[in-house]
């Protein structure tokens, strides 16, 4: 997996990237990457964004700022980038990010991620390079940067390699292999602690009851079918 993530704060990534599993996934031949959009800039002083027309507050990236960040990185006109690779536009009123999307940009070879700023993206930037918009959720970041890394982070961790156990990333919250719902409640020594007992049944060593027994406590959590999923 090739991750290119094009900010106005690079420096921020240097400190997720050094987290464990991030850098285990690295080291598995994945490969984490910053494009600095102010570097590439067309324009005099680092300018990159500027005053919305119609007038409104905050400032909005330019779009001949950002073609020029992704020309200089791929060397071609970008409209032609979302035939060949997902160009992410991280803005809060996109696709809910959520596990199902994660392992979808799990199986990607190479991902583009696009982190505005201030009011956000001139929508020329949406409609012509990217190939589709993502938000962690309903609310306002001050920038993209944020949402990437949990985007990074969620990817990441199901790629081989990236975790302690291969089986870790399979039965987990919200995968496939519950349905959806959350993740059963895990347990560990000691088995009593001021009075608080660890479930019978997980330390009973028979297989087929914890499997049902954990089943069943995922889907009281998940709630029902209708319950938060997308
Ligand atoms: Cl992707 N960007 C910003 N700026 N705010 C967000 C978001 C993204 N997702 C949720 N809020």
């Amino acid at each position: 997996m090739e991750i290119d993530i094009f900010t106005l704060f690079p420096a921020w990534f240097d400190w997720f990237a050094g987290q464990r599993h991030v850098r285990n996934a690295l080291q598995a031949g994945s490969r984490l990457e910053c494009v600095d959009i102010r570097a590439h800039t067309p324009l005099s002083g680092g300018q990159v964004d500027d005053t919305p027309f119609g007038g409104g507050a905050g400032m909005v990236l330019r779009v001949d700022v950002i073609e020029s960040a992704l020309r200089v990185r791929y060397g071609v006109d970008p409209v032609e980038l979302p035939q060949a690779r997902r160009v992410i536009a991280l803005t809060p009123g996109g696709r809910q990010f959520d596990d199902r999307y994660a392992a979808e940009l799990a199986a990607e070879p190479a991902l583009t991620l696009l982190c505005g700023r201030y009011e956000g993206f001139d929508e020329r930037i949406v409609e012509h390079f990217a190939s589709e918009t993502l938000s962690i959720g309903r609310y306002v970041l001050a920038g993209g940067e944020l949402a990437a890394m949990v985007v990074c982070d969620a990817v990441l961790r199901k790629l081989p390699g990236a975790l302690g156990h291969a089986e870790s990333a399979v039965e987990e919250s919200f995968s496939e292999a519950l349905d959806g719902d959350p993740e059963y409640p895990h347990y560990t020594r000691p088995a009593e602690h001021r009075g608080w007992r660890v479930p019978e049944v997980l330390l009973s060593g028979h297989h087929e009851r914890i499997r049902s027994w954990r089943r069943e406590r995922s889907r009281e959590l998940g709630g029902g079918p209708e319950d938060n999923r997308s």
